[in-house]
């Protein structure tokens, strides 16, 4: 299972890098703007440091719009990818790109309709969104089952994004289900390391050391 890590931040970045566990970065618009730097500044230095695939996404309403966003993105790197939202017309511009062979990742998916329309689009990623799903009471999990199924039924190659996690028994679940990829925050990565019974067992066996025969 690949981690990408969702953010733009350089330092979250370096930081799961030191850990080995960026496969890749995601962004939105969302997590850019916190960073109060132009967005191609942010991209170049995600460039520079990841070798993996990196989401960018675009910000227009049409098909024509989103493309030409693309192409002048996807200009930055080769491990550029494009996310578009999960609209009508972000279909449309998913089939012009994959057609030019730029990758994309289409966005703000939340039922297993739109990701099976994504997917025969030619979408190289679909990003479920879990975490907003259960903030509406509907289990997220489930439609990352529901998506794995009918891609393995029909042979796609679209890879799924698991995305919008909150903690670490998001991530848990969807290395069980055999998601492709989880994009997770720095802070849920940190928290996967950590249990309480390794923490005291090492002040225990530290304690124990400075009792030993010297
Ligand atoms: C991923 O591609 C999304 O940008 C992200 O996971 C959204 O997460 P949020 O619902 O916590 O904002």
């Amino acid at each position: 299972m690949k981690f990408f890590i969702d953010t733009a931040n350089i330092d979250e970045i370096k930081k799961a890098m030191d850990l080995g566990m960026v496969d890749g970065v995601t962004t939105n618009p969302s997590l850019v703007a916190k960073e109060q730097r132009p967005f191609e500044e942010i991209l170049k230095d995600i460039c520079e440091l990841v070798d993996g695939p990196i989401s960018a996404e675009v910000i227009s309403l049409d098909a024509e719009g989103m493309v030409a966003e693309a192409r002048e993105l996807a200009r930055l790197s080769d491990n550029i990818v494009i996310k578009i939202p999960m609209i009508e017309e972000g279909l449309k511009a998913v089939k012009i790109l994959s057609a030019e062979d730029i990758k994309t990742n289409v966005t703000l998916v939340f039922s297993s309709s739109q990701a099976l329309l994504a997917a025969k689009a030619g979408a190289t990623y679909v990003s479920p969104f879990v975490g907003r799903l259960d903030d509406i009471s509907q289990t997220g999990m489930d439609l990352i089952s529901d998506i794995l199924t009918i891609f393995r039924n029909y042979g796609f190659t679209t890879e799924i994004i698991v995305a919008s996690i909150r903690s670490p028994m998001h991530v848990v679940e969807s290395a069980l289900i055999g998601a492709d990829i989880a994009t997770i925050p720095y802070k849920v990565i940190a928290q996967l390391a950590k249990h309480p019974l390794t923490d005291i067992g090492m002040e225990k066996f530290l304690a124990d050391w400075e009792k030993r025969q010297k």
